[in-house]
């Protein structure tokens, strides 16, 4: 099993948008291995995207709602499937996890032995820092950060950082971080066009080469049920191809 994690301690930063986009396109390259993407967000917006329902989520399991869980199939030719949040049951499961001897582990002792043992598990992660995001941190193989390449954001990307060394100094994890990935970026605007340029500097080697462009037609793929892969605007399609591919290769390079 191989876990991916979507992180960002800041709200909107294209989480969602870019844990679909890799769902998609995984499952396209990889039809015999199971892409599940697991939204552990409460407010469920991979579910609301695309439109999926199911009982036994992420947040019922863990709230003891249900011992078993349901992962839905996107879509018969595109076959990635959704492990649902399950919203209220998540934020009361949430509460519930504090009150584990270890509750940063709760994921690793009750919940991965669900999985299949040869899966890509992506995760969608909430924007705080949370329960939530420690447990998956203890169990990711790697991390990716999504931002805009505005001011907020950048700040955002440093505090991240720190926690990121403040969760590995107290607890053993592997997790790498594989990038930071622009998930909007207006390169007719000086001051986004500096910041991706600052963001080059200050974090060498990090910044993947492949920044999404603010598009109408990414913007819409939520309302209209559509992964960014299937967005109407070709140019998006490419750009979130072109980006999933460089997350790929950097995987790839960290497992030789
Ligand atoms: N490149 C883009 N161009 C235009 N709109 C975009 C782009 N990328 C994402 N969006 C839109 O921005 C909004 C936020 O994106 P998304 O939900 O993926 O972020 P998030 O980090 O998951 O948010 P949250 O922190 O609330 O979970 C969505 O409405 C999405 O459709
Ligand atoms: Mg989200």
């Amino acid at each position: 099993m191989i876990n991916l994690a979507i992180l960002s301690a800041k709200g909107g930063t294209g989480k969602t948008t870019l844990a679909i986009a890799l769902a998609h396109q995984y499952a396209l390259a990889n039809p015999k291995r199971e892409i599940l993407l697991v939204d552990a967000d409460n407010q469920g917006n991979v579910a609301i995207s695309l439109n999926l329902h199911s009982e036994n989520t992420l947040g019922a399991f863990l709230y003891r709602a249900t011992d078993t869980i349901d992962t839905v199939r996107y879509r018969p030719e595109i076959p990635f499937y959704v492990l649902e949040s399950g919203r209220l049951h998540l934020y009361e499961a949430e509460k519930r996890i504090y009150e584990y001897p270890q509750p940063t582990h709760y994921f690793r002792d009750h919940l991965l032995q669900e999985f299949d043992p040869a899966s890509l598990v992506i995760w969608d992660l909430p924007p705080t820092l949370s329960i939530i995001n420690d447990n998956v941190l203890a169990i990711a193989d790697y991390i990716v950060i999504p931002t805009h390449t505005d001011y907020l954001s950048l700040t955002g990307i440093t505090n991240l950082l720190a926690y990121l060394e403040h969760f590995r100094a107290r607890h053993q994890v592997r997790c790498r971080l594989l990038g930071i990935a622009i998930t909007l970026h207006r390169e007719h605007v000086n001051q986004n066009r500096q910041n991706r340029e600052s963001l080059q500097q200050a974090f060498d080697g990090l910044l993947f080469e492949h920044a999404i462009p603010l598009s109408t037609a990414i913007a819409t793929t939520a309302q209209n049920h559509l992964t960014p892969l299937e967005a109407a605007d070709p140019r998006a399609r490419e750009a979130y191809q072109g980006l999933v591919r460089e997350i790929h290769q950097r995987m790839m390079n960290c497992q030789e």
